[in-house]
């Protein structure tokens, strides 16, 4: 048996035998929690009920193209508005480590709720090895609290099962290949655009970044249509400073934003990508274009490390 065929046996033999009753799945779109929904439904059917909260932290498009997923795998499955619960929870927060434990408690809260209301024992999650090692579960320090392991309250009412617990970013590229899913779902971080609006977190930050966001990753897809040579992860930050600008013949005092794009092939290190000059231009102008209240476009030159893929 090849070893994808192998893994894609042992996750459904790790669900079939952990499975308390019945299970709920925290799917937030990605690529590792979209692999474990559909690995899950083929061991375990209906007993899994995949659950996609909207946190309002979420890209454009995002709820349209999971829902569209999980219907076509034929899977169990709930789409919770919970954005208003989540924003009024990072009022005022904008401490990197709290956003992510105030995020990780509040998916929590969510689910528990959702899971005592459907009877469930039983919480699957898309952690992969990068997640717990960056977590402090092994030698190494604390680096972030990644939400799905981190922001874990200490007493939990239910079991928790992480069937890709062991696998790195690439093998999970590979089985989800191997099982016909989008190829091409760039990794997103569980807390959402949070760790990408650097300062407090809002609603108005949110939907400016969700813009950006957009234009970036179109712009990107546009200029690397193979989607084996684009980079691997590409997106926008918006930092909480704010620098003078013109618009026309008006002198404005707008955001700014970095475009992040990084080459890796398993997220623990990598190197910025380096695109040609034009696409950057054109993608800079687009955004001041688009998004009025940006006037300040910066392209990050760091790699990992020292820095990590995401600001925060
Ligand atoms: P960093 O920023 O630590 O990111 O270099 C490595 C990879 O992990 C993603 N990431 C997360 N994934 N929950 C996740 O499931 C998280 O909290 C989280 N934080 C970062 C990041 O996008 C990159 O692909």
């Amino acid at each position: 048996m090849v070893k994808v065929e192998k893994f894609i046996q042992d996750a459904k033999d790790d669900i079939v035998s952990n499975l308390h009753g019945k299970g709920i799945l925290a799917c937030s779109g990605g690529q590792d929690s979209t692999l474990l929904a559909v690995l899950s439904n083929m061991a375990a059917g209906d007993r899994i009920l995949s659950v996609f909260i909207d946190t309002g932290l979420v890209r454009e498009d995002e709820i349209h193209r999971v829902e569209k997923l999980f219907k076509s795998y034929s899977l169990n499955y709930r789409i919770i508005d919970a954005s208003e619960r989540f924003f009024k929870a990072l009022i005022g927060v904008s401490d990197p480590e709290t956003k992510r434990k105030i995020i990780g408690k509040t998916f929590i809260d969510v689910f528990e709720e959702v899971a005592k209301e459907y009877g469930a024992e039983t919480l699957l999650q898309g952690t992969i090895a990068p997640d717990w090692i960056e977590s402090g579960g092994s030698v190494r320090d604390v680096i972030k609290s990644h939400h799905n392991v981190g922001g874990l309250p200490e007493q939990m009412n239910l079991k928790l099962l992480e069937p890709l617990r062991d696998l790195y970013k690439d093998e999970v590229r590979d089985i989800s290949r191997f099982l016909k899913l989008p190829a091409d779902i760039q990794p997103f971080p569980g807390p959402g655009l949070a760790v990408r609006i650097i300062g407090e977190v809002t609603r108005e930050k949110a939907d400016l970044l969700r813009k950006i966001t957009t234009i970036v990753e179109r712009g990107v897809v546009q200029q690397y249509p193979d989607p084996d040579n684009r980079p691997w992860q590409y997106f926008a930050v918006l930092l909480p400073v704010k620098s003078t600008g013109i618009h026309g013949d008006r002198r404005t005092y707008g955001y700014t934003t970095a475009i992040r794009m990084i080459d890796t092939t398993d997220a623990m290190s990598g190197t910025f990508t380096k695109p040609d000059w034009e696409f950057l231009d054109n993608l800079s102008s687009e955004i001041t274009n688009e998004v009025r209240e940006v006037n300040r476009v910066v392209y990050d030159i760091t790699s990992k490390p020292p820095g990590t893929i995401e600001w925060e």
